[in-house]
């Protein structure tokens, strides 16, 4: 019998990539998705096969996470808890689709993870694997008796790697937990787990990896032009580009100015609040200039009711619900609120700012003969008709107020 196991090379999946063998006596298919973690991918194939692993897939899903996951997303201008870009949360459920898809290739019987039984990635895994293939079994040691008798601490885990003959890496020993893909690189517990903490002090900077401190960014600002077409990003700087160089490129401007850091206590689904801190720099510029496009072209009401949507559908990428039919009846929706979201944006990035610089589009909604204070050519606005409506709008405050002041008599 087959597992097909998430791995990522690290300790906690290296050491249950072998115990799952020895426990279920089964062959262990490790799979890794590349969706952009650079280094992290060297030497895994060599690893994974050193550590049992009778097969091993590292597929590079880079493209299909750039443009059917993260660009879907920032159509809708997800945020959680006003902060939160969802590096993290949009990943997972890319690959726990390609893992089942593997699962069901190689006839396994069950998928396994490493993710613990105190945090999100297990739900997002599950959700997805309930979603797409619920006659797939799941293993998740971490909630396992067994598995957590066996490795109460670190320490076990590094004895139990080394009688492996496993190789244990530096990053085994950074006192924090990292999670890096094409859009974000998170850090969570150890020294982090203290809110008083302050991770951007000097004697922290070696922890960053995508950005620069906003105090060490070039004194002099860069100007960057993100070209749009119906609420995804086509291009930079004049160059047409797909969804996976445009994340490329704008997190390397990005990182250079010191863009997108966060340091945040969030909601966990499970119920905890959780101290995270991310760097995001191209998707913090990719957030900005969407919005700033917007602000240019897309009709109010639309925009307000897509607006009031945001946080449920930011609250369901979190939670895991990327595959569930109300994430999909959202999308629907915002993908149609940007049909018109069409245009060039310019932004100035100075020292950890974004700041905007400039708009514009063929299918502009802003008309300045409107709005101007001037004497307006057009005649669409008579500041007449505003008497009206101002009465109207104002007759139930009236009324209310009459109704308080005979109480109060
Ligand atoms: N707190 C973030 C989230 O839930 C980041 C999670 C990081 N995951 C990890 N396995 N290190 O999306
Ligand atoms: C984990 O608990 O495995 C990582 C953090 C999270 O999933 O929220």
């Amino acid at each position: 019998q087959k597992i097909v196991l998430a791995y990522s090379g690290g300790l906690d999946t290296s050491v249950i990539l072998a115990w799952l063998k020895e426990k279920y006596d089964a062959e262990i298919i490790t799979f890794t998705a590349d969706i952009g973690q650079k280094d992290e991918l060297d030497g895994l194939e060599e690893k994974a096969l050193k550590t049992g692993a009778s097969k091993v897939y590292i597929d590079d899903l880079r493209e299909e996470f750039a443009k059917d996951f993260i660009f879907p997303m920032f159509q809708s201008g997800a945020l959680y808890e006003g902060q939160y870009l969802l590096g993290t949360s949009i990943a997972r459920p890319l690959i726990a689709k390609r893992m089942v898809e593997i699962a069901r290739a190689e006839g396994a019987f069950a998928i396994a993870h490493g993710a613990t039984g105190k945090g999100n990635d297990q739900v997002r895994f599950e959700l997805t694997a309930a979603a797409l293939a619920p006659e797939l079994e799941v293993i998740a040691p971490w909630r396992l008796d067994e598995f957590r008798e066996q490795f109460p601490g670190r320490a076990e885990m590094i004895a139990y790697a080394e009688k492996q003959g496993i190789k244990i890496q530096a990053s085994a020993s950074k006192p924090y937990s990292t999670d890096r893909n094409l859009l974000h690189i998170s850090f969570e517990s150890g020294i982090l787990e203290d809110p008083w903490f302050d991770p951007s002090a000097d004697s922290n900077k070696d922890m960053f990896v995508l950005s620069v401190a906003p105090e060490d960014a070039p004194d002099q600002a860069e100007y960057v032009e993100l070209e749009f077409e119906q609420g995804n990003c086509v291009g930079i700087n004049g160059d047409h580009m797909d969804p996976l160089t445009v994340m490329e490129k704008l997190n390397e401007i990005g990182g250079k100015h010191g863009i997108g850091r966060v340091d945040m206590v969030e909601n966990r689904f499970v119920g905890m609040k959780s101290r995270g801190v991310y760097e995001t720099p191209g998707g913090t510029i990719l957030f900005t200039a969407h919005r700033k496009m917007e602000s240019l072209t897309m009709d109010r009401d639309v925009m307000h009711l897509r607006d009031s949507l945001i946080s449920k559908y930011a609250s369901l990428v979190y939670n895991g619900f990327w595959f569930a039919p109300e994430r999909l009846a959202l999308q629907a929706l915002v993908t149609e609120s940007q049909k018109n979201v069409t245009g060039v944006v310019r932004l100035k990035l100075y020292k950890g700012n974004v700041i905007g610089a400039g708009v514009k589009s063929p299918v502009s909604l802003y008309n300045p003969n409107i709005a101007t204070m001037e004497a307006d050519p057009t005649q669409a606005y008579n500041q007449n008709d505003a008497t009206g409506f101002i009465r109207l709008n104002a007759l139930r405050l009236k009324v209310a107020s009459g109704v308080e002041q005979n109480a109060g008599k």
